[in-house]
C-alpha cells in the first residue's frame, strides 16, 4: 500500500578548509594527542577562519543538496536550520539562507535543540510533509561552534568543531520509502549540563559578561557522558518499535559524532556491527547539529547507503534534548 512519505532526495555538506589537529591544541593546553583520541576518537577537526561565517557552509551544503535531489530553489516550500550558532540574533540563519538560495517560496526558521537539532528538525519536517502541507523540505545542521570555544579550557576546546550538512526531503507516495518514524524528547531539569550563558537576555553582551566568559560554551562533560549513551539507546528502540524493526535489521547507523565511545557504548548495547557504524569524528570533532548531516552525506557519496537500506540517525545534546529517526533509504 502507498503512503505520503517524506524522502531524502539529496545530500550535501561544507566544512571550513582550516584543520586544527591534537598536536596543534597540545600548544594551547595541557593535553596530548594520545588523551584525546583515546577519551573522545578525535583526531582533528576543522575550525572556520575568521570572517567565515555559518550561513555561507549552510549554503554551499543546501546547494549540494539541491543538486543532487534535482530540485530548483525555487521549488523548496519550508527551510529548517537547526543550529545554536546563527550568524546573529535576528534575523534567522534561515532566513538568510533563503535569500541566498534563491528559495523564494520557502517560510524559514532557525530550530534549537542543541546536537540533537536536526533529529528535531527532521521529526518536524516528517510532519509537514505527511500532513501534505508541504512537499519540498531543505534541512539543515550548521554550526560554528568554534567561534564560543574558551581556547584555555581543555574539556571543552578538544571537543567542538564547524561545518555544515543538508537533506532535501520531498513527500512522495512510496511503498515504505522515506522516514519511517521519529522520535524526540527533552529534559530541562538538567539545562545546566551544557551551557553558552552569556549573549541572551539572562546575561546581555557587556565588556564584564565578555570578561567573565559567559560566551563561552561550558559543560559538564562526565555526567552528560552517562546520560548521553542511555538516553541514545532508548530513543533508538523507541523509534525501531515503533518502525517494527530489530536493531538486527539496520543497515546503516549514523548517530551524533560526539564522543567515539559514546558511540562505541551505544553500538554494543544495541547489538550493532561495528561496520554497520559509520564514524568520522576523528576528522571532524563534534559539529552538534551539524555532524549527522554530515556524516550522511560522506556515506551516501561513499555508496554507502543503498535503496531499501534502513538508516537510523540518533543524537543527545543540550537542553538536554536527545533524538532519533529511522529512514528507509
Ligand atoms: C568531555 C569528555 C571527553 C571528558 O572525558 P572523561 O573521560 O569524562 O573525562 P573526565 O571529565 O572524567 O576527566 C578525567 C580527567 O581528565 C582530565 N582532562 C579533561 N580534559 C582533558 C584534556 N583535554 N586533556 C587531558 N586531560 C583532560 C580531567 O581534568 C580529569 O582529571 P582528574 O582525574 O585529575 O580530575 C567526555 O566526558 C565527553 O565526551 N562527554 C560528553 C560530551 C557530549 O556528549 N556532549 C553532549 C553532546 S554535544
Amino acid at each position: 500500500m502507498s503512503r505520503l512519505s517524506a524522502v531524502i532526495r539529496g545530500t550535501g555538506s561544507s566544512l571550513p578548509e582550516k584543520v586544527v589537529t591534537n598536536f596543534d591544541l597540545e600548544k594551547l593546553v595541557e593535553t596530548s594527542d594520545e588523551w584525546i583520541a583515546t577519551r573522545t576518537g578525535i583526531r582533528e577537526r576543522r575550525v572556520a577562519r575568521e570572517g567565515e561565517t555559518m550561513s555561507q557552509f549552510a549554503v554551499q551544503a543546501s546547494v549540494r543538496a539541491l543538486e543532487m535531489a534535482n530540485t530548483p530553489a525555487a521549488a523548496i516550500d519550508l527551510i529548517i536550520c537547526a543550529t545554536v550558532t546563527p550568524d546573529m540574533p535576528i534575523p534567522s540563519t534561515a532566513c538568510i539562507i533563503q535569500h541566498r538560495l534563491g528559495a523564494t517560496r520557502a517560510a524559514a526558521f532557525d530550530l534549537s535543540a542543541g546536537c540533537s537539532g536536526f533529529t528535531y528538525a527532521l521529526s518536524i519536517a516528517d510532519q509537514f510533509i505527511r500532513s501534505g502541507t508541504y512537499r519540498n523540505v531543505l534541512v539543515i545542521g550548521a554550526e560554528l561552534l568554534t567561534k564560543y570555544l574558551d581556547w584555555s579550557d581543555r574539556t571543552t576546546c578538544i571537543l567542538f568543531a564547524d561545518g555544515a550538512g543538508a537533506v532535501v526531503l520531498t513527500g512522495e507516495e512510496t511503498d515504505g520509502r522515506g522516514i519511517v518514524a521519529t522520535a524526540i524528547h527533552a529534559d530541562g531539569s538538567m539545562a545546566d549540563y551544557i551551557t553558552l550563558p552569556g549573549g541572551g537576555t539572562l546575561h546581555p553582551p557587556t565588556a564584564e559578561s565578555v570578561r567573565s566568559g559567559l560566551h563561552f560554551i561550558r559543560m559538564k562533560g562526565n555526567e552528560t557522558f552517562k546520560l548521553a549513551v542511555r538516553s541514545i539507546e532508548e530513543v533508538c528502540r523507541e523509534v525501531l518499535a515503533a518502525a517494527g524493526v530489530t536493531a538486527a535489521e539496520v543497515d546503516l547507523f549514523v548517530p551524533h559524532q560526539a564522543n567515539r565511545r559514546i558511540i562505541d557504548a551505544v553500538g554494543s548495547r544495541l547489538g550493532m556491527p561495528p561496520e554497520k557504524v559509520y564514524l568520522n569524528i576523528e576528522r571532524t570533532g563534534n559539529t552538534s547539529s551539524a555532524s549527522i548531516p554530515i556524516a550522511l552525506d560522506e556515506a551516501n557519496r561513499k555508496n554507502l547507503v543503498h535503496p531499501g537500506d534502513r538508516v537510523l540517525f540518533a543524537a543527545f545534546g543540550a537542553g538536554l534534548t536527545w533524538g532519533a529517526a529511522l529512514v528507509r533509504w
